[in-house]
């Protein structure tokens, strides 16, 4: 491990030892597809993973990663932002005439921010990302894990990820465990990684 270890390796530590061969999981923020691809492997040829995200570019590049890797198949990718993701991940696994998307996915993923090489004026916003992390919430199955990576300052500014994390200070302790990391010694704001498990 080097002074230059990164927010979504800790994470991916995290979700690899969550899911499992066949699981459900949604990737909430596509971006250029390194979570999208991870989530993909680690759910094999049974599973599924539902990647969203606001800007067609993204998917593009989210698409021809999983295509380039043999993934492809093994993902719905939706041009819709996370704000809807319960109704949609419910119409979408009526669609495949599965559960219906109650409470059966294991593990939901955020990377919040801007797309790394795009335009910074259309990452992930406070008050959407918050109705999505509730939304998602509501969808895990018990003993199901959110994975949050959060950043601030430069263009990004503090308000999410002040209000993310007054959000998840609040939630139930007897229905979810909140594990919020800090790269202590780090200046300049270094990004928080949260994990959350729903008992
Ligand atoms: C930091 S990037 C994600 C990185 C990505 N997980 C990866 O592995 O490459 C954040 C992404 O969130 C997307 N985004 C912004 N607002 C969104 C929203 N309301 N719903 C879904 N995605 C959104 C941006 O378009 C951007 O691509």
């Amino acid at each position: 491990m080097g002074s230059g270890y990164q927010v979504t390796e800790f994470a991916h530590k995290f979700i690899e030892e969550q899911v499992k061969h066949g699981d459900i999981c949604i990737d909430a923020t596509a971006g250029n597809g390194n979570d999208t691809e991870f989530l993909c492997r680690l759910v094999g040829t049974t599973g599924r993973v539902y990647a969203f995200d606001i800007q067609k570019e993204a998917l593009e590049h989210t698409a021809s990663r999983l295509r380039e890797n043999g993934l492809e198949e093994r993902a719905t990718l939706l041009l819709c932002g996370h704000e809807y993701l319960k109704e949609t991940i419910e119409k979408e696994r009526k669609k495949q005439e599965k559960q219906g998307g109650k409470e059966e996915i294991s593990c939901v993923v955020f990377n919040f921010g801007y797309l790394p090489g795009g335009d910074h004026t259309l990452g992930t916003k406070a008050k959407t990302s918050v109705c999505a992390i509730e939304q998602g919430l509501k969808l895990l199955k018990k003993g199901g894990m959110m994975s949050l990576c959060i950043y601030s300052g430069g263009d990004t500014g503090f308000e999410e990820r002040d209000t993310i994390l007054e959000y998840v200070r609040t939630l139930d302790s007897r229905k979810y465990l909140v594990i919020c990391s800090s790269w202590y010694n780090r200046e300049n704001h270094p990004p928080i990684p949260v994990q959350i498990y729903k008992l």
